[in-house]
This record gives C-alpha cells, sequence and structure tokens, in this order.
C-alpha cells in the first residue's frame, strides 16, 4: 500500500508531518489541485498511531475553553462526510461510529464532579442527558456495581485512528500528493521573508513558496519562535479484543480516571494516563495497572478480554489546550499542531481551515481564533 516518493524536489506545498493532522491537511489541499509532498518522519512519536480515536466534544468540554469547544463541535459535525469522502476515494473503510458515550461516576466524589459537568453542558447548550445509577446499567448492562450515575452523551463517535491514517495515505496518493521519508530539519526562506522550502536533516532540500509543519510534539522545534509552545503530554493506553457476542459495552464508557472505546471489530481500547514527563514513551507497569485496575471497576467484563498489546503516545499541547491553526513566520509559513486530547475529533476542522488559508480564503472566527500569534501575543515562548 505503501510505496516511497523520493525523487522530488519541488512542490506547490510541502507538509512537514504524516499524522492525521498533516496527511488530512495534504489531502485538502491536493484536492484542491496543488502539487503537495508529505515529509514522512515515521510513526515512532506519532500521537494518532496510539489514540484512542474518540470524537468526544461534549465528553471533552471544560470550564473556559469556548474556542476549543467551538473547534470541536464543527469537527464532530464535519466527522461523517469526512470518513464517507474518505471511504469513497479509496474503498477502504475508517470504521466511524456514532456510539455515543456514557460518563459514570465510581464514587460520591467522581458522581458530584460528574454532575457539575452535566451543568457545564446545559449552560453550553451541549446534548447530554442526566441518568440514575439504575438508568445507567439499564443503557449498559456491563457496568460494574460502583457506578452510581452519571451522563450520556448521545452524539459522541469513534473511529479507528490507525486506519484513519492508512486510508488517508492511499487518499493522498491517489489525489496526487508524494510521500516520503525524511525528517525535516529546518524551514528555508528566501531572505526576503517569504518561505522558499524545507531542509532535511540528510542536507537535501525541497523547493515550495508554501510550507505547513504539523510535526506534532516537534512543532515547537520548527515553528518561529513564540508561535507553538508544544510540551508532549504521555498517555499509556492498554489494547483488548472482544469475541464476536462477548463485547463488555455498546458505547464508549468512561469513569474520571479511564475510558473504554469498544470498536465494532471487537477491539476494545482502554485510555489513557495523562503524564507531564517530557518525551518518555515506556509503558510502565503503573500506567497498566491503573488503566486496567479503573476499567475493571467501570466495565468488570474487560477482564474476560483478550490482552493484545499497549502502547504510550505523546499529546501536543499548548498552554491552552487549543490547536495552534495559522500563519506563523515568513510569508508561506502554516503550522497546525497542539490538538492535545482532541487530534482525531478536530483533524476535519484543521484539514478545512489549511485548506481556506491556502487558497487565501477569509477564515471564520472558530479559527481565527486558535491563530498561533495569541501566545506570542502573550508573550509565551516555545
Ligand atoms: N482523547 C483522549 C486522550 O487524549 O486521552
Amino acid at each position: 500500500m505503501d510505496g516511497e516518493d523520493q525523487t522530488r524536489s519541488g512542490a506547490d506545498l510541502v507538509v512537514a508531518g504524516a499524522g492525521l493532522i498533516g496527511l488530512s491537511c495534504a489531502l485538502e489541499a491536493a484536492r484542491s489541485g496543488l502539487e503537495v509532498v508529505v515529509v514522512d518522519a515515521g510513526a515512532g512519536e506519532r500521537a494518532s498511531e496510539v489514540a484512542a480515536g474518540m470524537i468526544a466534544p461534549v465528553g471533552e468540554a471544560s470550564w473556559g475553553e469556548e474556542a476549543l469547544l467551538g473547534a470541536a463541535l464543527d469537527s464532530a459535525a464535519r466527522w461523517p462526510g469526512f470518513a464517507e469522502r474518505l471511504e469513497e476515494e479509496t474503498g477502504e473503510p475508517v470504521g466511524y461510529r456514532r456510539c455515543g458515550a456514557l460518563h459514570v461516576g465510581l464514587d460520591r466524589d467522581e458522581t458530584a464532579e460528574l454532575r457539575r459537568m452535566h451543568d457545564l453542558h446545559g449552560e453550553l447548550g451541549l446534548e447530554s442527558e442526566w441518568l440514575t445509577a439504575g438508568a445507567c446499567r439499564k443503557l449498559e448492562p456491563g457496568l460494574g456495581t460502583d457506578a452510581a450515575g452519571g451522563y450520556v452523551a448521545a452524539g459522541e463517535a469513534e473511529v479507528d485512528p490507525r486506519r484513519v491514517l492508512a486510508v488517508l495515505r492511499i487518499a493522498c496518493r491517489r489525489a496526487g500528493a508524494a510521500i516520503r521519508e525524511g525528517v525535516v530539519a529546518g524551514v528555508r526562506d528566501d531572505g526576503s521573508g517569504r518561505v522558499a522550502g524545507i531542509e532535511l536533516a540528510d542536507g537535501s532540500r525541497i523547493d515550495s513558496e508554501r510550507v505547513l509543519l504539523a510535526t506534532g510534539v516537534r512543532l515547537g522545534e520548527l515553528a518561529a519562535a513564540g508561535t507553538a509552545p508544544i510540551r508532549p503530554v504521555k498517555g499509556e493506553v492498554v489494547r483488548l479484543r472482544a469475541r464476536p457476542g462477548e463485547e463488555p459495552c455498546e458505547r464508549i464508557i468512561a469513569s474520571e480516571r479511564v475510558y473504554v472505546v469498544p470498536r465494532a471489530n471487537g477491539e476494545v481500547v482502554v485510555g489513557a494516563t495523562v503524564e507531564d514527563r517530557g518525551f518518555d514513551t515506556r509503558v510502565t507497569a503503573g500506567g497498566v495497572h491503573e488503566l486496567l485496575r479503573e476499567a475493571y471497576r467501570a466495565v468488570p467484563e474487560i477482564a474476560e478480554l483478550e490482552l493484545t498489546g499497549f502502547a504510550a503516545g505523546l499529546r501536543p499541547t499548548t498552554p491552552d489546550n487549543a490547536p495552534v491553526i495559522g500563519r506563523a513566520g515568513p510569508e508561506g509559513l502554516l503550522v497546525a499542531g497542539g490538538h492535545h486530547r482532541n487530534g482525531v475529533l478536530l483533524a476535519p476542522f484543521t484539514a478545512a481551515a489549511i485548506g481556506a488559508m491556502l487558497q487565501d480564503e477569509p477564515v471564520p472566527e472558530a479559527v481565527a481564533a486558535l491563530a498561533p500569534g495569541r501566545f506570542a501575543a502573550s508573550g509565551v515562548a516555545s
């Protein structure tokens, strides 16, 4: 499925980064007729390889994050069409499923906190229904006895991020984009404030008047100072497999410390730790223990499932948890990154925003609110 295209030396647009964000933007640009080269540094630190794939603007909503919420709601609404078009263009499924999510409290404190979240949903006009413990169990009979009430967000969805990555690569190539291996070492300018292309770590160059940096946790190293203050936030996940008929739940089940994401193909992802440990991608016994313990409290039947793997990824995270999307540095340089817990959710929104910028179209307010300049203006350095 993946040949390499090593010979190109010029393009209308170079995209640095072949994660969900880079590939989604590259596809958008290639569909519009631009000649696109994607530079792929490999799967090593790619958050989308580890992501559980929740498309969950309600479950991820929080106080004081209105700009992020606007983007999240916009993007969640785009997901069905985004998935359908990808599947049409490639003939490959991406596993999008509007399964809904049930958030449960496993003790009084957790339930009280969930109630506050549910009240916030009401203030924000989000789709969220409060349920008693009995009603939660009626919806999801596999819930453990600790579940003391919670809310259901019926519109939440999930998708298999690793399938999406594979299908995006096919779609990009079909749309004419080239994908080549390499590590971007720097952005070149022409000496008069315009981008001239990129330089790779092996010394080769790709000429281009437009460059999009979508290098996840490494974005801050390439973008202009202060525009992408991104730190890695580690997340460990455990992968399980249910035999047909033994699925532990129908919906995403989440508690304060854990979520359980069931896929249509029987895979069940349990995630995720949230750890500020720099560029550490080790899976720890403590992390796996906590995930399995809390998942077992929420849905005891997970103990019966086959354990198929575990992984740790790095969420690229900005000081306000919202991504940076827009122009940064010399004319022609764009960045898209810092999606923190919402990279999968925000991929269609980000691709549409970057697509509009590449066409020099005016950007809507929801996109302007995520401009990289907001950090430079506040004095936060990368
Ligand atoms: N999207 C959930 C997480 O980052 O763990």
